[in-house]
């Protein structure tokens, strides 16, 4: 073998094969055509996804969101004027008559989640994050400046949760003063009330919060709840263990962040509880998240109905019960007659849906028809 042929084998093997290989990738590269957007998933490799150019940005008008989805009820001019007959009037923005917050926060929850026994919707499966945004933003632009809030007396609506102890009113003429109540109140503007000595659940209201009519607080008057009552529990005990009511011990509240909870101890079993809004399709309603530790095995809820409540069946991924025009549903337990019966630990979702007709329920995908009980 010559010097001349040593040298050119080098020069192949070293750098015109490296430099070939390279152009054979490179074509590869550029010539291969884009896959095809049904081929992409939530997995797809980042040189995949570099392959897809992001729609050029277009900014979501709030204006144009609104007229498309709020303006048949809220009126084109937020005068709460719209074309849609309602059996309740939706809301004149430019009065600045929030009763649910008009905090972002407040408003953004209202939009996404609707307001319970009422015919505002909730647009949380119907409206993108943006969308969201811009309409929250164009309807708080819509209202004149907030007044300061001076009444001292009232504890309003504010970007944090409130927890309040005293005597509660009676719910009605049927109902009696409740000496040991408990307002738990969040900032999307629902209010859970409790009775403190056997940490039963009364009703739920959305709205203002609560006013204080006794200072002293030695006793004299209740507090003074004040919004609208959305869901009335009915009068079965809350818990169950051996086909017997037995009775919860309420252990306190913590506030974090945006929202309060109830921590109680039934049977081996403590369970931390918060509410908030929240809604099945468009059907506005309110959540109660009960997590459960310790040990709640053979612990029953009784579904919080004020009228006997009939279970419905399984659907969508909920166990779903009716009482009255109530509907009721739940995640993370296994339904037992018309009770509930509660995991040894875990966390059971119990959704409500207040003054849904059996037309509105059936069209949300609820099994209305279908008694299994
Ligand atoms: C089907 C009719 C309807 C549609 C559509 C509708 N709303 Fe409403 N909305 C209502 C009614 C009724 C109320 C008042 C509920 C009550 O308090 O009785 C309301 C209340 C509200 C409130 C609460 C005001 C308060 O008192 O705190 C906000 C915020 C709101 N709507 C925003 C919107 C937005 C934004 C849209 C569109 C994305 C929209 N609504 C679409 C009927 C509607």
């Amino acid at each position: 073998m010559t010097v001349k042929s040593i040298v050119t084998n080098i020069v192949c093997v070293f750098i015109v094969a490296p430099v070939v290989a390279a152009l054979i990738v490179w074509a590869a590269m550029v010539l291969r055509p884009d896959p095809p957007p049904q081929t992409m998933s939530p997995h797809a490799t980042s040189s995949q996804t570099a392959s897809i150019r992001p729609a050029p940005h277009t900014p979501v008008s709030g204006r144009t969101v609104y007229m498309a989805n709020c303006a048949r009820c809220h009126g084109a001019s937020g005068d709460g004027k719209g074309t849609e007959q309602l059996d309740r009037p939706a809301r004149s923005f430019l009065d600045g008559g929030f009763s649910f917050g008009n905090t972002t926060e407040a408003i953004r929850r209202v939009v996404q989640h609707g307001i319970a026994g009422t015919p505002m919707p909730g647009f949380a499966g119907v409206l993108g994050k943006a969308q969201t945004d811009a309409v929250v933003k164009y309807v708080k632009a819509m209202t004149p400046p907030t007044p300061e809030v001076g009444d001292e007396a009232e504890f309003v609506v504010t970007d944090r949760p409130q927890v309040v102890r005293g005597m509660l009113p009676a719910r009605g003429p049927w109902d009696v003063l409740q000496p040991r109540g408990l307002l738990v109140g969040g900032t999307d503007g629902l209010t859970l009330s409790y009775d403190t000595d056997d940490v039963r659940f009364r009703v739920a209201r959305q709205g203002p919060f609560a006013r204080r009519t006794d200072w002293e607080g030695r006793g004299g008057t209740p507090l003074e709840p004040l919004g609208r009552i959305i869901h009335f529990a009915g009068p079965a005990a809350p818990f169950w263990k051996d086909a017997s009511p037995i009775a919860a011990e309420f252990l306190g509240t913590t506030t974090r962040g945006d929202h309060a909870s109830i921590r109680l101890a039934v049977g081996d079993a403590v369970i931390v509880e918060e509410a908030r809004t929240s809604s099945h399709e468009t059907l506005p309603g309110y959540v109660r998240i009960l997590r459960v530790s310790g040990d709640a095995t053979g612990v029953k809820m009784s579904i919080p109905s004020f009228e006997a409540p009939v279970a419905l069946g399984e659907r969508s991924g909920w166990h779903w019960w009716r009482g009255g025009n109530d509907v009721f549903g739940v995640q993370g337990a296994q339904p037992s007659g018309d009770q509930i019966a509660l995991p040894q630990v875990g966390t059971v979702r119990l959704l409500v849906l207040p003054g849904i007709d059996a037309a509105r329920a059936g069209a949300a995908g609820i099994p209305v028809g279908m008694p299994t009980s």
